[in-house]
């Protein structure tokens, strides 16, 4: 062997080995990406496995100049950026009047803003994360906007639908929207499926539930956002109104708590979660009954399902169907609403500093 040719070998060795090694790093990037789990949400999130190309694409944030002026608050965090929150930026987030992100680091091109510290923004901080964003966007925003939406980065808005339902109430009124479900005997909305407090709650949860441990539940780790949520609002008189009667003549739910595929491919609802059939108010249906025709929400939406009702929702059309118009509705009386919506008993409700952590079954 000429020393030129063992040179050679060892040239082509050390190549192959690079090669090798960056193969190598590509494909466990590669793996780490396709297994990557949301640190803001617990596992139960379905996570896809298709990368997904930046769909960033400048979207304009505009104001639907008809309806009420609706600020959306979406919960996030940073790991979430890139996929999840880029996402409802480029779908449903474009027709909120204004839209916020909240996370634990600002990110000016999304509209994300830091509302908790740098290591407080994991999913045993979610409490603390809400009560922070609720406080940031009331601060900056709480008497610009007639509602106010706390959504989750999973969670796919009809915007439309959710104005044509709020055009029916005043802001004014204390009012808090969403799925409503009942633990320990304790009324509230669920949190996934997103919530929205009028501007009169807003200012009520900020002024009287938030400053006080009595009334609202302090923050801590492992706090139930949504539960706790529902204890301070009914607290200070705010009332739930569950979306299935929030309409008349519409008794469906419009905000859903579960993926939307599994209300449609269930053929009864013994296969979905105990959970849900324990929690909600009434039956659940599935298949085409599951939802109303204005729904509004849908929770576990994966980053590529929103593109896919963003275009069947806003892109599609169907030869020969007309545009329905629906009817203009009159307000809500302050009577009328404590008639139909009467506050909650929250005699249940005795001593929040004893509350433990976790409850059992959450
Ligand atoms: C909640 O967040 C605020 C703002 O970051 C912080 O000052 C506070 O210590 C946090 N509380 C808890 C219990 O994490
Ligand atoms: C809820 O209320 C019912 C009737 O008042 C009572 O029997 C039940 O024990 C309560 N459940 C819980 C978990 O407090
Ligand atoms: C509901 O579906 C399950 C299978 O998913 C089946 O075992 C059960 O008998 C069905 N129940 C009714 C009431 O149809
Ligand atoms: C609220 O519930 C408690 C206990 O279940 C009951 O004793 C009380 O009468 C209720 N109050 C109202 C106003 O319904």
């Amino acid at each position: 062997m000429t020393a030129k040719f063992r040179q050679r070998t060892q040239l082509h060795l050390l190549t192959g080995f690079i090669a090798g090694f960056i193969s190598a790093f590509v494909l466990l990037i590669y793996v780490y990406d396709v297994n990557h789990t949301s640190s803001c949400w617990p596992s139960t999130v379905p996570i896809t496995t298709t990368k997904n190309e930046l769909f960033l694409t400048q979207p304009r944030i505009e104001s639907l100049t008809i309806g009420p002026r609706v600020l959306c608050m979406v919960l996030t965090c940073p790991e979430n950026l890139e996929r999840e929150a880029k996402n409802v930026y480029g779908t449903w987030g474009k027709r909120c009047s204004k839209l916020i992100f909240a996370s634990s680091e600002n990110y000016e091109p999304l509209s994300v803003v830091q509302v908790v510290e740098a290591d407080g923004g994991s999913y045993a901080d979610l409490w603390n994360k809400t009560r922070e964003g609720f406080r940031y966007v009331w601060q900056v925003y709480g008497q610009d906007y007639d509602w106010f939406l706390k959504a989750d980065d999973d969670t796919y808005v009809i915007m439309e639908n959710l104005q044509y339902m709020l055009s029916y109430y005043d802001p004014d009124m204390p009012v808090y929207f969403g799925y409503k479900m009942t633990r320990y005997n304790v009324s509230y909305m669920s949190g996934g499926a997103s919530y929205v407090l009028s501007r009169q709650a807003l200012n009520r949860f900020m002024l009287q539930a938030y400053p006080s441990e009595i009334i609202c539940p302090r923050p801590k780790k492992m706090g139930i956002e949504d539960f706790y949520m529902g204890i301070c609002l009914q607290n200070v008189g705010v009332h739930l109104i569950d979306s299935s009667q929030a309409l008349e003549a519409d008794d469906k739910p419009k905000f859903m708590p579960l993926d939307l595929e599994d209300y449609l491919l269930s053929s009864n609802s013994s296969s979905l979660p105990d959970w849900l059939h324990l929690m909600s108010l009434s039956e659940v249906k599935t298949g085409f009954n599951c939802c109303s025709k204005h729904s509004i929400a849908f929770h576990y939406t994966s980053p590529e399902r929103m593109y896919l009702y963003e275009f069947l929702l806003y892109h599609l059309q169907i030869f020969g169907h007309h545009i329905r118009t629906e009817p203009v509705l009159k307000q809500i009386s302050y009577v009328e609403l404590t008639e139909r919506f009467p506050l909650e008993n929250n005699s249940v409700i005795t001593n929040l500093q004893e509350m433990s952590e976790k409850p059992n079954n959450f």
